[in-house]
């Protein structure tokens, strides 16, 4: 197939994990007889840098046209003065918002081989295999913000429709695996909440009843999610909680650096990006845990490009890897840790 990915590596490790994530899909097209364009832009701090904009025309042209976005990361000290005028996640909730992708799926599996990098217990994270649904162009991020001389307001607003649209993609992957969705909110304090707990309800009664659906506060979840993360199956949330608990989840895995997210909207078309940030205190380094980004690859072959063995055989491979010890000093511990790069090597090996 032919398809054409747009490639933003922003900011900080941004360009080191993109560098492998490139490398893997152009091996993939190679070996399955794929054509695939990559088009690198300026995004984020970079892009402020060369035009001033973290989200310039061109960049922003280029992926509305493709047929997937993929993102490493963006920001950085340089960027994030409290007085800053333009900052580079202004690009990132703008790029979101014009992909109109609001649904982040972000999946956190515990591989059996990592069981001892998580700060928690084996015991507790042995078959953890859960789904964050988090909002993502709506609620508190996208609402008016004011500053005045001793205050300052973000506003936070959801819509029936927002809300609906959300549940539904979380209820459609329940279905698709254990039929449980936990839908977390603060209906004990906000009113968006109470709206999304009401809508919620009605919506599952009427067009999932096959799915159990439970309703949880976001501080109970927060603390249900490391004491018996077992349970869970696919969770959905808004905005701002969902950027919060996703981070605490990803501990469950063992590294913020494992874990990918797929944004998605009314079509095929996605931005995938590994959930961690331009971790500046270790760019330029070469020892960023790639794989983030490399099944954020398999999840943009998935579902943008219904490449479904191409990602079977990515994620495989970068699960051969982790078994085969090729950890980065994130996972590696005491042990011995490869660089960004041998990490990609010992992927593509595979592949
Ligand atoms: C994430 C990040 C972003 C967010 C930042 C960089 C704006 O933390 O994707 O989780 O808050 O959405
Ligand atoms: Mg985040």
């Amino acid at each position: 197939m032919k398809a054409h990915i747009a490639v933003l590596p922003g900011d900080g490790i941004g360009p080191e994990v993109m560098a492998e994530g490139m490398r893997c899909l152009r091996a993939l097209a190679e070996r399955h007889g794929h054509t695939f364009t990559l088009t690198e832009l300026p995004f984020g701090g970079a892009a402020i840098d060369l035009t001033g904009n973290p989200l310039p025309d061109e960049t922003l042209r280029a992926c509305l046209a493709a047929d997937a976005v993929l993102l490493g990361a963006i920001g950085g000290p340089k960027w994030s003065a409290p007085q800053a005028k333009v900052r580079p996640e202004q690009g990132l909730l703008g790029l979101r918002r014009a992909l109109g992708v609001y649904a982040n799926l972000r999946p956190v599996r515990v591989h059996p081989a990592l069981l001892g990098a998580s700060t928690l217990k084996p015991e507790i994270l042995k078959g953890v295999d859960l789904m964050f649904v988090r909002e993502l162009t709506g609620g508190i991020y996208f609402g008016d913000k004011r500053r005045e001389a001793g205050s300052a307001t973000d506003v936070c607003t959801y819509t029936v429709a927002e809300i609906e649209r959300i549940v539904r993609s979380a209820a459609r992957l329940a279905q698709q695996r254990r039929h449980k969705l936990v839908s977390i909110d603060k209906a004990n304090v906000l009113e968006t909440s109470r709206l999304w707990r009401e809508v919620t309800t009605r919506l599952m009664r009427e067009e999932f009843p096959d799915v159990t659906l439970e309703h949880m506060l976001v501080d109970s979840a927060a603390m249900h999610l490391i004491r018996r993360p077992r349970d869970f199956d696919v969770l959905v949330t808004e905005n701002m909680f969902g950027d919060i608990l996703t981070d605490e989840a990803s501990m469950l895995a063992g590294s913020l650096g494992l874990l990918p997210s797929a944004s998605l909207g009314e079509g095929r078309r996605g931005l995938y990006e590994p959930i961690h940030g331009s971790a500046p205190d270790i760019a330029g380094r070469g020892i960023a845990n790639p794989y983030g980004t490399l099944l954020s690859v398999a999840l943009l072959l998935r579902h943008s490009l219904t490449l479904a063995a191409e990602a079977d055989a990515l994620e495989k491979a970068v699960s051969e890897a982790i078994i085969a010890g090729a950890l980065t000093p994130d996972l590696a511990g005491a042990g011995q840790a490869v660089t960004t790069q041998e990490a990609g090597d010992a992927v593509l090996k595979r592949l």
